[in-house]
């Protein structure tokens, strides 16, 4: 039987990463980061789809590299199509157009969403259709019902901010550097969850985190015109209340997810989905109600290649390929 070989790139907002799937094994995963952001308190698009140029062959070029794989060994090249930055999605498209014109390969577009469900096909154990499946990331908040591996349903969606962006936002106000999650992860070890934030009250299975980061502003300005030092006071436990108020609006809604659909496989994916109380709740909240419990490993958590790679393997055997015309620039639906 021919191999099916897929070299995929994605540069969607600030890592650059590429990998190589063999017949649905994943053989090498690289990502570069960006650490020139934290400058900034946040992504900066041009600064971004710069960078992406300058780590797009190298990333490549280690990817093959560990993986044993020859350019000619190729039988398509995927990318992300969106969502994300424009100018970075530009630079993996144009990169992938490129290699596919001048190998004669089929290329495959992958949602990036999408992916961040399908990195639970990397490993085992891998989750039964119908799953649930709670995306939270920088840039999306999500829980869709996933009945196969190309079909979803999403139930609910945030209506404003997600919840990366409330951990990101929050670091800002308290001083973190961009990305502010992990950080405010490590820092809430330390600290107590005894400032009780806002909950929303939304309608469904719909999120919301702006009306929180409100209220963690107007909190930080009241405390701080009475103690100019209250946030270095009190930074472990500032940041242990806002995560324990972020994984409670998340689980709140899984949970409520799972009554109505009477779904027991449960999974999380997403840069979030890297947060350990989140990882450690959601696992005390499965023990209550019977789940079974899929998160992915931390560097399948954060943006990676190799989502990408697993979910064009599955299109791949869809002959759901692309063209040349292909554009970021048109809207983009799935
Ligand atoms: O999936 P991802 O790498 O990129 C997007 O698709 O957006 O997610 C990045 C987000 C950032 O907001 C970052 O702060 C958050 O994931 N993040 C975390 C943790 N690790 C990454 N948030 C909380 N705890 C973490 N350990
Ligand atoms: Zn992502």
């Amino acid at each position: 039987m021919k191999n099916i070989i897929i070299l995929a790139i994605e540069s969607s907002c600030d890592d650059t990463s590429a990998a190589v799937i063999k017949n649905g094994q994943i053989l090498s995963n690289c990502v570069a980061n960006q650490a020139i952001h934290k400058a900034y308190g946040g992504v900066v698009p041009e600064v971004a789809s710069r960078a992406h140029q300058q780590h797009i062959l190298p990333v490549v070029h280690q990817a093959l590299e560990q993986a044993q794989i020859k350019l000619s060994d190729l039988s398509a090249i995927a990318f992300t199509r969106g969502p994300g930055l424009l100018g970075s999605l530009l630079v993996g498209v144009s990169f992938a157009k490129a290699l596919a014109l001048s190998l004669a390969i089929p290329m495959i577009e992958v949602n990036h969403i999408q992916a961040h469900v399908l990195a639970h096909f990397i490993d085992a154990p891998q989750p039964q259709f119908p799953f649930l499946c709670l995306t939270v990331s920088g840039g999306h908040t999500q829980i869709a019902r996933v009945d196969s591996h190309l079909e979803f349903k999403i139930l609910g969606t945030t209506i404003d901010d997600a919840a990366g962006e409330a951990f990101d936002k929050t670091g800002k106000l308290i001083g973190l550097d961009y990305p502010a999650g992990p950080i405010i992860d490590k820092l809430a070890q330390q600290g107590e969850a005894k400032f009780k934030f806002t909950k929303p009250n939304i309608e469904g299975l719909n999120f919301s985190f702006s009306g929180l980061k409100t209220n963690i502003l107007r909190f930080l300005q009241k405390n701080v015109r009475q103690d100019k030092d209250f946030i270095q006071h009190n930074l472990n436990d500032i940041c242990a209340s806002v995560q324990s108020r972020i994984v409670s609006i998340l689980l709140d809604k899984l949970q409520k997810a799972s009554q109505q659909t009477g779904i027991l496989e449960i999974a999380i994916a997403g840069g979030v989905s890297a947060n350990s109380t989140l990882r450690k709740q959601v696992q005390l909240l499965g023990k209550k109600h019977n789940w079974n419990i899929y998160i992915p490993k931390l560097e399948y958590c954060t943006d990676n290649a190799a989502m990408i790679a697993m979910t064009a393997h599955y299109k791949y055997q869809k002959e759901m390929f692309v063209g040349q015309d292909i554009s970021p620039l048109a809207r983009y639906v799935i």
